[in-house]
């Protein structure tokens, strides 16, 4: 709509501004009774040496077209009134013949690269780790719908100092058996317990220094031990990712870059990049950051040399336009030095990307899986599906594979609660309140389109793409918000903000709902067919809306 109004203006205006700056400026007006976007004159003013009063009247006149019922001039804005029914009916047939294709761009042949989840070996899954699963998920899928083809990476972590450490506790108090009931807090136990007994005995330190050198060099045992972790770790990450439905495209963790960091050190060599502080080589960043550190005293390689090399190798294998890193915020300086050092490599830094985020609350605090009892995911992940088990049973109890459906319930509302916010905002981590049926979750959003489908059964509903034959004042608000759909998803896109997503969905069930209080959808008599058609479209848009979000969409709840 907005589009169709901007080149309206364009050519009434003669071309006086450009077409996308008017788009920008389009607005809602305040009140839906002024009209469906207004214009405001202001910009026009110096150039055309007339009030903007006087350009608003003027265009008010000169305006004209069949998906224009009214144009009026309000002061110093032009207010349009759309014609509902050609504006409905360039959207919703095109919805009810491409279903779940709507809206998705032709394949650009493109790639964009996803950094996403990352979880460090033998450590507890995080709630950072969940944030950048989920979020990363929707990037992901929004990047496929405006069509590029998203290449999804877990960058886990699976090297580094710490596994020296882990090699030498083992050795000295590891116990098979437990390792292999319960991976990950067994090894953190011994992990912890090598921390605790290295403050005693200061040759501990050097032992694992040695271990991680074994490692990096290569040595077998000490490399069996390494991937005896890292399976048994991923074996429960796996669990976490199944019941979340996320999948990637390659688990190459930070280990894979091992032979390919030579090369990184060596290309910052010829650049005469590399500067030496208290025997470990460092790259100079300058007044605004602290240098950016690559090589270790004795040798051992970093966080940031791994992410380098990481780099080099996503652009020459993958050649993506580009590279997203989603990542907490706790990380941001980590990200803002590499790039910066790639960028003096030479390397175009500019399509790479650190996507941030706040952090999960419980009551008003950081919600930890690291200091003292570690909270296991998967236990909050069950909990909120036997909770949302509950509440489906109270409202249907009759309803058919409710296990089924409490999981996309339960993990739904889980997803749901983090996309919706704004990305860098903290969020709160309450089931109660994340499972409830009325209000800003994922259940709402589910829920209004179950209803929908029951309606249409009722109705025994047959989708037809003929156009539609009166749009009412009922009927009207639900077009427009279905009308703003497309360019959601380009906005969440450009912006990598999946909440845009989710905020669209909370908006069109909102609308649907406050469409039931007005209008009986059932009526028997030929205006019902055109409304069962505008909210069968509905239910094809929320449903993309929750795929798109990661979440699944069920029929009957
Ligand atoms: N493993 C890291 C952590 O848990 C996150 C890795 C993020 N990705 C990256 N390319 N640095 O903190």
């Amino acid at each position: 709509m907005k589009t169709m109004i901007a080149q309206l203006l364009h050519d009434t205006l003669d071309h006086a501004i450009d077409q996308a700056t008017i788009e920008q400026l389009l607005e809602k007006p305040k009140h839906d009774e002024l009209g469906d976007i207004a214009f405001p004159c202001f910009i026009l003013a110096k150039q055309l040496r007339q009030s903007p009063v006087h350009i608003a009247k003027d265009l008010a006149e000169k305006l004209q077209d069949v998906r224009i019922k009214e144009v009026v001039a309000n002061g110093p804005y032009v207010n349009f009134f759309l014609q509902p029914l050609p504006i409905a009916n360039t959207i919703i047939p095109a919805i009810v013949s491409e279903g779940a294709a709507y809206a998705t761009a032709p394949k650009n042949g493109k790639k964009v690269v996803v950094d996403y989840s990352s979880p460090n070996i033998a450590k507890p899954f995080s709630m950072g780790h969940l944030r950048s699963t989920v979020i990363g998920q929707a990037i992901s899928n929004i990047a496929e719908k405006m069509g590029y083809e998203a290449v999804r990476i877990n960058h886990l972590g699976d090297w580094g100092t710490q596994f020296g450490k882990l090699i030498v506790a083992y050795r000295l108090w590891g116990n098979p058996e437990a390792i292999r009931q319960q991976p990950i807090q067994e090894l953190l136990k011994i992990y912890v317990k090598f921390h605790e007994e290295a403050e005693k005995d200061a040759t501990l330190d050097e032992q694992a220094r040695q271990a991680f050198k074994a490692l990096e060099d290569g040595d077998a045992q000490a490399l069996g031990l390494w991937k005896e972790f890292r399976e048994a770790s991923l074996l429960e990450f796996n669990e976490i990712y199944e019941l979340l439905g996320v999948h990637f495209n390659s688990t190459n963790g930070e280990a894979f870059y091992n032979d390919k960091m030579d090369r990184v050190v060596e290309e910052l060599e010829a650049k005469k990049l590399l500067t030496s502080s208290e025997g470990a080589q460092v790259v100079d960043l300058g007044e605004t950051l602290p240098p950016c550190l690559i090589k270790k005293k004795d040798g051992a390689t970093l966080y940031a040399t791994r992410d380098l090399a990481a780099a080099i190798y996503r652009l020459e294998n993958y050649a993506p336009e580009k590279l997203f890193y989603v990542v907490g915020g706790e990380q941001t300086l980590h990200f803002k030095q590499w790039f910066q050092v790639l960028d003096k490599l030479g390397y175009d830094a500019s399509k790479f990307a650190h996507i941030p985020f706040g952090m999960m609350l419980k009551d008003g605090k950081k919600m930890s899986t690291r200091k003292g009892k570690i909270v296991l995911l998967a236990n909050v992940l069950n909990e909120t599906m036997e909770a949302a088990k509950q509440t489906i049973l109270e409202k249907n109890p009759t309803l058919k594979n409710s296990d089924v459906v409490a999981k996309q319930v339960g993990i739904g509302a889980v997803l749901f609660n983090d996309l919706k916010n704004d990305r860098l905002n903290d969020i709160e981590f309450s089931i109660e309140q994340m499972l409830t049926f009325e209000g800003e979750t994922g259940p709402y959003v589910q829920y209004t389109n179950a209803r929908i489908h029951t309606l249409l059964e009722k109705a025994d509903f047959k989708a037809h793409t003929t156009p539609l034959q009166a749009i009412d004042d009922t009927l009207w608000p639900l077009i427009k918000v279905l009308e703003t759909f497309e360019a959601t998803i380009a906005r969440a896109y450009t912006q990598a903000d999946p909440s845009q997503i989710a905020k669209f969905s909370l908006q069109l069930s909102r609308t649907i709902n406050k469409f039931y209080g007005q209008q009986k959808v059932l009526t028997q008599d030929d205006t019902q067919q055109d409304r069962l058609t505008v909210l069968y479209a509905a239910s094809i848009i929320l449903e993309q809306c929750l795929n798109l979000l990661g979440i699944e969409a069920p029929a009957h709840m």
